[in-house]
């Protein structure tokens, strides 16, 4: 094929595409988006800002912004603050204390993501209290990005993690409870289960992300959500921006959540519009009168946005000497 010809099929593809997807959810067509991620990562905003999905951010945040704020790098911000909710006994939906499966385990998700693309993630991974940071070990000590299960495990314990009993008094105590009546529904309750989701952005205005949870509450045995696939529960692209989310994994994988945030974001919507929409493409296929589904997500000019199903959902933001709670506007009101 000559070089003109291929240079012409590549203008009808890249045309044919990109008014695909515009004609879909109403982007501006004039808006043009980075090609080439390497090229365009320049951020006006250099003052750095940390955000995560609920209350457990705040503190999350803190220790993130400890780092940022002392001139470290988004990437360590991101493992530091996600290790503080991991370690709350009191959170049972991520880390140690967290709620258990059907059989009483205490099974972890978790993902990492930096500046340049690279991702690390661990699933099933039981006994290990810092499943972000094992995450971070297959990131950058393997050619890998999962490692699931007991092979997570073997990899966590040969960097030195210790294996440890995750559940507590509580959570125990609780587990016993519910095989009173083993209930499975598995319409799970608004608010049901609070992953953390954490974006930061440094001071070179670069991104990077985490995400960590214990998943649903007596969930199946070997059930995967969304927070340890990438472009699903986290996706981190430094020229355009970042996403999270938390809720119900299931709707989020179903629609490569967080990544079509962050494309949307490319094809100039604001993060607000971006998480609205993509909150849109879950409403428009799935009944989700009974789960909550949430995103934030942050651009490159450090403007910040988010969306949920249902009302509830909030985020905490370090932003501008603050580190302060926001109500999310909802599809249901
Ligand atoms: N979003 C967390 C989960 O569904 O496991």
């Amino acid at each position: 094929m000559s070089q003109k010809r291929r240079t012409f099929m590549g203008q009808i593809l890249t045309g044919g595409i990109g008014l695909g997807i515009g004609y879909f959810v109403g982007a501006k067509k004039e808006k043009s988006y980075p090609k080439d991620s390497k090229k365009n990562t320049v951020s006006p905003y250099k003052e750095g800002l940390a955000i995560s999905t609920w209350y457990h951010g705040i503190a999350a945040n803190n220790a993130a912004w400890g780092v940022i704020s002392s001139g470290g790098n988004a990437i360590d911000a991101a493992e530091q603050g996600a290790r503080i909710t991991e370690a709350d006994v009191t959170g049972k939906s991520v880390g140690i204390g967290g709620t258990p499966d059907r059989e009483g385990k205490v099974t972890l998700d978790a993902c990492i993501m930096d500046k340049n693309g690279n991702a690390g993630s661990v699933s099933f991974l039981q006994g290990i209290k810092h499943p972000v940071s094992v995450a971070r070990k297959v990131m950058d000590e393997t050619p890998h990005v999962m490692l699931v299960g007991k092979g997570a495990l073997q990899f966590a314990k040969e960097k030195g993690f210790e294996e440890e009993d995750l559940l507590t008094a509580e959570t125990r105590a609780d587990y016993k409870k519910w095989l009173d009546t083993s209930k499975y529904d598995p319409i799970i309750n608004i608010e049901n289960h609070d992953t953390i989701g954490l974006i930061t952005m440094d001071k070179n205005g670069d991104f990077s992300g985490a995400c960590t949870t214990s998943g649903l509450g007596y969930k199946m045995h070997g059930r995967v959500g969304d927070s340890p696939v990438i472009g699903a529960g986290l996706f981190v692209d430094n020229a355009v921006g970042a996403a999270t989310a938390t809720g119900l994994g299931e709707a989020v994988l179903k629609t490569c959540g967080t990544f079509l945030v962050v494309e949307l974001m490319r094809q100039g919507m604001t993060p607000n519009d971006a998480c609205k929409e993509a909150v849109n493409r879950i409403a428009d296929k799935q009944n989700y009168e009974n789960f909550q589904i949430g995103y934030i997500a942050v651009n490159k000019a450090g403007d910040v946005g988010a969306y949920s199903i249902h009302p509830g959902f909030d985020y905490a933001l370090h932003k501008n000497g603050k580190n302060e709670m926001h109500k999310v506007d909802s599809l249901v009101k």
